[in-house]
């Protein structure tokens, strides 16, 4: 811990404040607040995601033998991992048990890994033609795999992913088996610079609400295991807000002990997201656990956040990520930005050209693709400019900046007047700046930025798409009521039908 006296959280305020202070803003840019931040989209509830044959992906996967019709010109590689080694109740990432049985499952899993980074680096000639910008390692929880199947996965990648040395390069960890000595030790050994983990909260009592099982002591052995290890690179912990029950005062004193006691280089921020048909929702509604804040109180913790921060000399780097460094990490400019990326392993996400595609969710199905095509996608399909126009639009709210030459050189295609439309708006409700040569988010959009994403999304919903939107919107007449969460009919028409509700992912 490193602790001093000049890093203790000073309350100076950097920007008009909206929800907090004497008079709090009485005209919100917005009627329906959207609780639920789009770092889950862009494929949620807009996409058909029907497979297409088998025929259509080998044609799909073709058109990557040539260069012709790349949208530009970096690539990135997003690997997943999805043990965990217990499941907290608010997540649904796409996850798997940890086979505590039978621990050869991760030695084959990371065997897959390598067969399908091997199908992408040897046998996928655009895949060459790109400017490599990263590698994350996420999940899940990576660390499951320990430090022999890390060390093996990472001296392979490194022999295949090109400028190795240089590039950025995250792993992913739940604090309990990201803290052991070895595997961070191979973590520094093999140049990993940016590590992630889920500190979420440092009150024991909220933890226990959102079924974190590590303890907050795991999260120092992580820090001081890096510190011992001799990392350099940045620490960059995920933080959790509007737990059940939390008071804004809690969240206020639990943001200031991670940052005073931890000093990560990058906090990731997010409201809790209370998915409907996972377990931390169900626990609210049967009264298990209290309800949490109420949407005045979750505003008015966002704006919090956002103050604390940036006077604490982190810099707002997308919309939900404050960083000790001015720059975005290249991970999330590839996210944000619509790069290029290869997707490896359960459930990750590609995007080559103008395609797009998700792994099977689960590790079976992952492998049996794998061991049938050497390549696992039976999603990869086309989007044509206009949904990739789609994409940034929905994208650019958290990216915080949009290139107004980028936005015009799509002029041509469809949903262009609409999109221009809903930009607009968002320039009336002052959400978002102009300036000569771009579209700029300001402190009032990065608090409604999920409003605003959701926006661009709205005219593309499918019908599960749309009754998802109703769940995690929430009506003025419902801003003040003390109990947030009850049994309606779009919760329990979500309870029904839960299959149909895609794997979030980071
Ligand atoms: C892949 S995990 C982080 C690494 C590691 N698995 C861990 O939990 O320590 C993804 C992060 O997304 C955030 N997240 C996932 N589901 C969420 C939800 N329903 N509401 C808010 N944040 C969520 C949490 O901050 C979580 O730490
Ligand atoms: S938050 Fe992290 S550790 Fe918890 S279930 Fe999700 S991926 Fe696993």
């Amino acid at each position: 811990m490193n602790a001093s006296t000049q890093d203790v959280i000073t309350k100076a305020r950097v920007a008009p404040s909206y929800y907090l202070g004497e008079s709090p803003l009485k005209d919100h840019p917005f009627d329906n607040v959207n609780t639920c931040p789009m770092y889950i989209i862009p494929n949620f509830g807009t996409l058909d995601w029907d497979k297409p044959s088998p025929e259509a992906v080998a044609k799909h996967m073709g058109r990557l033998k040539d260069a012709q019709g790349a949208l530009n010109e970096e690539i990135m590689m997003y690997v997943h991992v999805p043990f965990c080694t217990s499941y907290c109740h608010y997540c649904n990432f796409a996850r798997d048990r940890f086979p505590w049985r039978d621990h050869s499952v991760l030695d084959s899993y990371t065997d897959y890994l390598i067969r399908e980074i091997d199908y992408y680096m040897d046998e996928v000639p655009y895949v060459h033609t790109r400017r490599f910008t990263s590698l994350y390692i996420g999940g899940g929880s990576p660390s499951t795999l320990g430090a022999a199947n890390v060390d093996r996965l990472l001296s392979h990648l490194a022999k295949k992913v090109p400028d190795w040395d240089s590039i950025e390069k995250t792993f992913t960890g739940e604090p309990k088996t990201l803290k052991e000595t070895g595997l961070l030790d191979v973590l520094v050994q093999h140049g990993m610079n940016r590590i992630t983990f889920g500190i979420e909260s440092l009150n024991p009592t909220h933890r226990k609400y959102i079924g974190r099982t590590d303890k907050v002591e795991d999260i120092e052995s992580v820090f001081d295991g890096l510190a011992q290890a001799g990392f350099k690179g940045d620490t960059c912990a995920d933080f959790m807000f509007n737990h059940p029950g939390q008071t804004f005062e809690e969240m206020a004193a639990d943001l200031e002990q991670v940052v005073r006691e931890f000093q990560p280089t990058e906090l990731d921020t997010y409201n809790t997201i209370y998915v409907p048909y996972r377990p931390l929702h169900k626990l609210v509604i049967k009264g298990k656990v209290p309800q949490p804040a109420n949407i005045r109180g979750l505003l008015q913790m966002r704006e919090h956040l956002y103050d604390t921060l940036l006077a604490n000399g982190y810099h707002n780097t997308i919309a939900e990520t404050y960083s000790k460094r001015p720059e975005r990490s290249q991970y999330q400019t590839a996210h944000c930005a619509r790069q290029d990326i290869i997707g490896i392993g359960v459930g990750a996400r590609g995007n080559m050209k103008d395609m797009v595609s998700i792994n099977p969710a689960t590790t079976d199905d992952w492998m049996k693709a794998i061991d049938e095509s050497r390549y696992s996608t039976r999603t990869l399909q086309t989007i044509k400019r206009d949904g990739v126009l789609k994409r940034i639009m929905v994208m650019w709210p958290r990216y915080m900046t949009l290139d107004k030459s980028l936005f015009e050189s799509f002029s041509d295609v469809e949903s262009f007047p609409a999109m221009s439309r809903i930009l607009e708006s968002h320039l009336d409700k002052q959400v978002c700046d102009e300036t000569v040569s771009e579209y700029r988010m300001n402190k009032l959009g990065v608090l409604w930025h999920p409003n605003m994403q959701w926006d661009y999304m709205h005219p593309d919903l499918n019908i599960w798409g749309k009754v998802i939107g109703r769940h995690f919107g929430e009506g003025k007449r419902h801003w003040d009521d003390a109990e947030r969460f009850q049994r309606t009919r779009t919760v329990r028409f979500i309870d029904r039908f839960t299959d149909k509700y895609p794997k979030l992912m980071k």
